[in-house]
């Protein structure tokens, strides 16, 4: 570790601030050639690079609650009556009443609530009363920027909203329901084991050095290694596929659409990106078991467990506004530090393969709830509207 901070230190007192030298800080020999490996670019990736695994503390936490601390702290004076009144328009009522799960007669989502509802009769026995809100849309509901919190339950969201954050459905249903996938991307527990035994059966110097990204274009922000894919054929294989609003080549960002590619065929390739969709990806997690190294773009859009990833540890960010050039330049890094490529697939690939595991989110919901319910002003009383799941 000493080592480490040492080097790093070295790599950051060369100065950088001359844009026009490189230099090789092995023999202090500056080129104006910014072909040269030691560009500046390179210094940076591999300086943070450095530092931030040097930096990494491993978080204590069993299953994320600090994650939950933090989405609650909003809440800390507690949760009335009439906050929850303005919560019900935003989603789904679920109740726990003396172990039993209600819900809302009306569900717009099937698979999704039964992809929450999976989790929540597992812990019925032993939660607590509580009601609680949740919204089974992509989109979180509460913008800080227009009136005060109001505690409702979405699975994703930036900065910018008060929403409470919960795992998605589609760790048991309801995901995207795509050609190779019909009944929707689910069942986390499945996907997993394939995953893992796949990436079992293929080597690191096996896999293609190749910068893969399959998907559709819920966000034009994956276009530009689309197009860089369309110029380097060899380097990058990117395409777009249809999705249920898909019209015409236009939505494939003028080029035929592609096929998909399933989950484990992805895991040939060593470099993988993900994008933000909607809002958050589903992809993410996902890819991390290939083993492969996985470029994630923007830190906007969260899921409960993305904080505890970090950049350069776990995965190499890009940010949603680099342009073509940007992705080249780190692309070359990567390309000639393959050891730190690997080095960060596996790490990737090790925390989610350990931390998380069908139980960890079990765990989540059962902490998140029962701190939930502490936070309730009100004892809750069955409405006699909702229906009993079980
Ligand atoms: C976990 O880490 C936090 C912050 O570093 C610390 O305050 C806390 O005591 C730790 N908890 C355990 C159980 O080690
Ligand atoms: C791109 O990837 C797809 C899916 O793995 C594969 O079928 C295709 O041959 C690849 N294209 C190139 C040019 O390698």
């Amino acid at each position: 570790m000493m080592q480490l901070i040492q080097i790093v230190s070295f790599l950051l007192m060369i100065k950088l601030s001359n844009t026009n030298e490189y230099c090789d800080s092995i023999s202090g020999k500056c080129s104006e050639n910014n072909e040269n490996i030691y560009s500046k670019e390179y210094y940076v990736y591999l300086t943070t690079y450095l530092r931030k695994n040097a930096d990494y503390q491993p978080s204590n936490d069993t299953c994320f609650e600090s994650n939950i601390a933090d989405d609650l702290r909003i809440f800390k004076n507690g949760i009335t009556k009439e906050m929850l009144n303005n919560a019900y328009s935003k989603g789904v009522k679920y109740q726990i009443i003396n172990h039993e799960l209600y819900r809302s007669q009306e569900c717009l989502f099937p698979t999704r609530c039964n992809g929450v509802e999976y989790f929540l009769i597992q812990l019925k026995s032993e939660l607590p009363d509580f009601e609680c809100v949740i919204n089974f849309y992509d989109w979180p509901q509460i913008s800080k920027h227009h009136g005060s919190p109001v505690p409702v339950f979405s699975f994703s969201k930036t900065k910018d909203y008060y929403d409470i954050m919960y795992p998605a459905w589609s760790f048991w249903d309801g995901g995207p329901a795509i050609k190779i996938y019909p009944k929707g991307l689910g069942r986390w527990d499945l996907h997993r084991k394939k995953l893992i035994s796949v990436s079992k059966e293929i080597q690191w110097e096996e896999k293609k050095k190749v910068f893969f990204f399959r998907g559709s274009r819920t966000s034009s922000e994956r276009d530009v290694i689309v197009q860089l894919s369309r110029k380097e054929k060899d380097l990058v294989n990117a395409s777009y596929t249809k999705n249920q609003a898909w019209k015409s080549d236009k939505d494939t960002l003028g080029y035929p659409p592609a096929e998909e590619v399933a989950l484990e065929d992805h895991c040939i390739y060593r470099y993988l990106f993900n994008f933000r969709g909607v809002t958050a990806s589903f992809r993410f997690k996902y890819l991390f078991l290939c083993k492969s190294l996985v470029l994630h773009i923007g830190n906007e859009w969260n899921e409960f467990f993305y904080n505890h990833m970090k950049p350069w540890v776990h995965y190499i960010p890009l940010r949603t506004d680099d342009t073509e050039n940007d992705y080249r330049k780190l692309m070359n890094f990567i390309l000639k530090e393959d050891k730190v490529a690997q080095e960060i697939a596996f790490k990737g690939y090790k925390f989610i393969r350990n931390k998380l595991r069908m139980k960890d989110i079990r765990c989540y919901w059962r902490t998140l709830l029962t701190y939930y319910s502490k936070l309730l002003k009100f004892q809750p009383k069955l409405d006699e509207t909702l229906k009993k799941i079980s």
